[in-house]
């Protein structure tokens, strides 16, 4: 009995089907991609095409011979490497236009391989208030700004509440590579973005800074509280290339607003100190939660 008998052959629509039951709602890339070969461990004929000056060097170690270098050191020292590189180009950069092109050049974080664009920033540099969510989605990565998907809308809701809108704010990400699937993305994903946010945030200079969510809080908060701890609260924050100290408040992600209506009685409170932190006194009704 051959394989196309027991598995006939199927149509491209019911390939596509296939895939769709098993789970798989999305694509990532063009071309299927052969985790294997990537492995220099599993394909020593691949680590060598990747290695311009040893094409008789074998990567599989020679099971005689100790492996000085386990492979977690090495795992975390090229990690350590990676964080060095995105450091000293985003030192480099005196401009946001600098900025963004280091980002777009680097490909230090593994994001990148599998989103489509850098989301650098959206809105006005010169505003007074910068706003700093976690990661691009779906529509974010598509489009290749911030906070366009439901919950941007819902954030351009909560600005109109205190009477401001994209224009009156700039706003951007901890990451700008979309983690595939809306996964959180690791620890070792932020921090490897650091470099970028920061000097991100010493270019833009604003006068107040709105951590949307628990994720840009803790890493440039380096708080580890809940955000329904941080929330509402003001704190100072400082960076070696700004002149001085800015306030900045931590406050629920839209997403998370749009999951929990109930929160959006907090949210608005810290939205009105926000406001009033402003020097403004407006204040305008808050978006009814959805039922
Ligand atoms: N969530 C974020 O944190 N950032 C975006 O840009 C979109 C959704």
């Amino acid at each position: 009995m051959t394989f196309d008998q027991i598995v006939p052959p199927m149509t491209p629509a019911q390939i596509l089907r296939w895939y769709l039951d098993a789970g798989v709602d999305e694509t990532i890339g063009d071309e299927a991609l052969d985790r294997y070969a990537l492995n220099p461990r599993v394909s020593p004929a691949i680590g060598a095409r990747h290695s311009d000056d040893a094409p008789h060097r074998s990567a599989v170690p020679s099971p005689i011979a100790p492996q000085t270098t386990p492979f977690t050191a090495r795992a975390s020292s090229s990690a350590a490497a990676e964080r060095a590189t995105a450091a000293h180009l985003a030192e480099q950069c005196q401009t946001l236009d600098d900025l963004k092109q280091a980002m777009e050049a680097y490909d230090g974080c593994a994001l990148k391989r599998t989103c489509q664009r850098t989301v650098f920033a959206d809105g006005n540099p010169e505003a007074a208030v910068m706003l700093i969510g976690e990661a691009p989605g779906a529509d974010e990565d598509r489009l290749g700004l911030p906070f366009v998907g439901a919950s941007g809308k819902l954030l351009d809701r909560m600005l109109a509440s205190i009477g401001l809108d994209r224009a009156d704010t700039y706003i951007t990400n901890v990451v700008p590579w979309r983690p595939p699937g809306n996964r959180k993305p690791e620890p070792t994903e932020v921090e490897l973005c650091l470099p970028f946010i920061t000097r991100h945030i010493e270019l833009v200079g604003p006068t107040i800074l709105v951590f949307l969510g628990g994720a840009p809080a803790t890493a440039l908060l380096n708080r580890h509280d809940a955000i329904s701890r941080l929330r509402g609260r003001w704190f100072d924050y400082a960076s070696a290339g700004l002149p001085h100290p800015v306030p900045a408040m931590p406050t629920f992600h839209p997403a998370y607003l749009l999951r929990t209506p109930h929160s959006k009685r907090e949210a608005w409170s810290d939205f009105l100190s926000i406001r009033k932190r402003l020097g403004s006194h407006e204040e305008k009704t808050w978006p009814k939660p959805v039922r």
